[in-house]
């Protein structure tokens, strides 16, 4: 027995080390802390992997644990009142400030999408239930944060639908009235996945011609922006970084897609492009895009595109809905003013890069924040005990950009 409980502390101890000392850069400010804190994160993505090859549960099943646990039921307090609705459909959490403005202001909103790669997440996760309430505080605004369906279960398009059909049932004058909102100060917003669906429907919007009321801002925080290309300078620099390593992005990438496992093998190898792709790699270009800063040392080799087998063709790698860095320059020029939040040490950087230079480049007004110090998720690690005070500082910059530009 003893011998037993020797051995099981050793193997515990032997993974410990493993996982605490995997390589994070000295720059990172609380690296203590983000270790532990990725440990875990690798520990369960481990459980998960092991769980689907005993054929138990999925992996997305199993991550799906850091959703649960972070739960909470949205209730209101004196500050803000918070009701679940249905529109069009879709669940939604909205959150509205306290005192029912009886003297007919108007207030600003933010339809916000929550992260966690088209897999995970919620809004009843305490960091998004706490970011809502504090949007609704400093800005007097109310706050619709929509509950999409999710992948595995529901690919492409699904979780793109329902946030674009929450978002065109929140625009029609009568339900803005309904929250006394004003029309002319609307933003969406998201991190991380819900970024890249916020980057999505604030395009297809602008497309739409029966859309009367248009939004005024958008604000990406580190958002997902293309699946052409998952090798650019930062995918390469930061593929083992902790929270999203690049193989758990490809992982996000390609269930979002598809359940067929092929995918995630061509996508970690780069090599999931059709003849389909090639006119579209010129918009995510790093090599064209980037600052030179970012470039170097990095050599630039466009990804291969083969001709694949069509039953193993996936359109939805060239869709813009999935990819909004897949649109052209004309598609640009009428969006509305963006925020975009980068990260040094995160695999996303280069899309959220590439954003604001093809932004800037089509005469968008871009306030750009890149955090040189700063790792993927670190915005929504504001609560005890995985808060890091970096994500403090992004999160009130970011409301400090709402406010002066809602
Ligand atoms: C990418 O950009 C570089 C430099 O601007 C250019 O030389 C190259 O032909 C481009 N490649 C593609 C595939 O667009
Ligand atoms: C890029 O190319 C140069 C010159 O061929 C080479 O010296 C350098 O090592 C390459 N960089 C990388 C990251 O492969």
């Amino acid at each position: 027995m003893r011998s037993k409980g020797i051995f099981l502390l050793l193997v515990f101890s032997a993974l410990t080390a493993y996982y605490v000392y995997s390589p994070i850069p000295d720059e990172i400010e609380e690296r203590w802390k983000l270790m532990i804190t990725d440990c875990f994160f690798r520990s369960l993505s481990h459980l998960a992997d092991f769980s689907e090859l005993l054929g138990l549960k999925d992996y997305m099943g199993v991550m799906m644990f850091i959703t649960i646990a972070e739960g909470v039921v949205p209730v209101s307090d004196e500050r803000v009142r918070v009701t679940e609705e249905v529109f069009d459909g879709v669940g939604v959490v909205v959150y509205e400030p306290g005192q029912q403005g009886g003297d007919g202001e108007l207030r600003r909103a933010v339809v916000y999408l929550h992260g966690g790669g088209w897999c995970l997440g919620s809004s009843r996760m305490g960091p998004y239930d706490l970011l809502a309430r504090q949007l609704v505080s400093e800005l007097n605004a109310v706050v619709i944060s929509v509950e999409y369906r999710l992948a595995p279960e529901h690919h492409f398009p699904v979780p793109f639908e329902d946030v674009y059909r929450v978002i065109k049932h929140f625009l029609q004058r009568q339900v803005l009235a309904k929250y006394s909102v004003d029309p002319g100060r609307i933003a969406v917003s998201g991190d991380s996945a819900g970024g890249n669906l916020a980057a999505a429907v604030t395009q297809q919007l602008q497309q739409d011609p029966e859309q009367q009321v248009a939004l005024k801002a958008q604000a990406l925080l580190y958002p997902v922006l293309q699946a052409l290309d998952l090798n650019t300078p930062s995918y390469q620099q930061n593929q083992e970084m902790p929270i999203l390593p690049k193989t758990l992005m490809v992982r996000f990438w390609s269930e979002y897609f598809t359940s067929d496992k092929s995918l995630f093998h061509a996508m970690m190898s780069n090599s999931h492009n059709s003849l389909e792709s090639v006119g579209l790699l010129k918009f995510v270009n790093w090599s064209a895009f980037l600052p030179e800063s970012f470039r170097s040392p990095y050599n630039y080799s466009a990804p291969a595109a083969e001709s694949l087998d069509p039953s193993r063709t996936i359109a939805a790698i060239i869709d813009p809905r999935a990819s909004p860095l897949l649109v052209p320059d004309s598609m640009l020029h009428a969006l509305p003013k963006a925020y975009v939040l980068t990260c040094e040490y995160d695999v996303l950087r280069d899309d959220g890069l590439m954003y604001v230079t093809r932004l800037r480049r089509a005469g968008v007004d871009v306030t750009h924040e890149h955090y040189s110090t700063g790792f993927h998720g670190a915005l929504m690690f504001t609560m005890w005990p995985t808060d890091f005070q970096i994500g403090h500082k992004m999160k009130d910059n970011y409301i400090h950009w709402l406010k002066q530009n809602l």
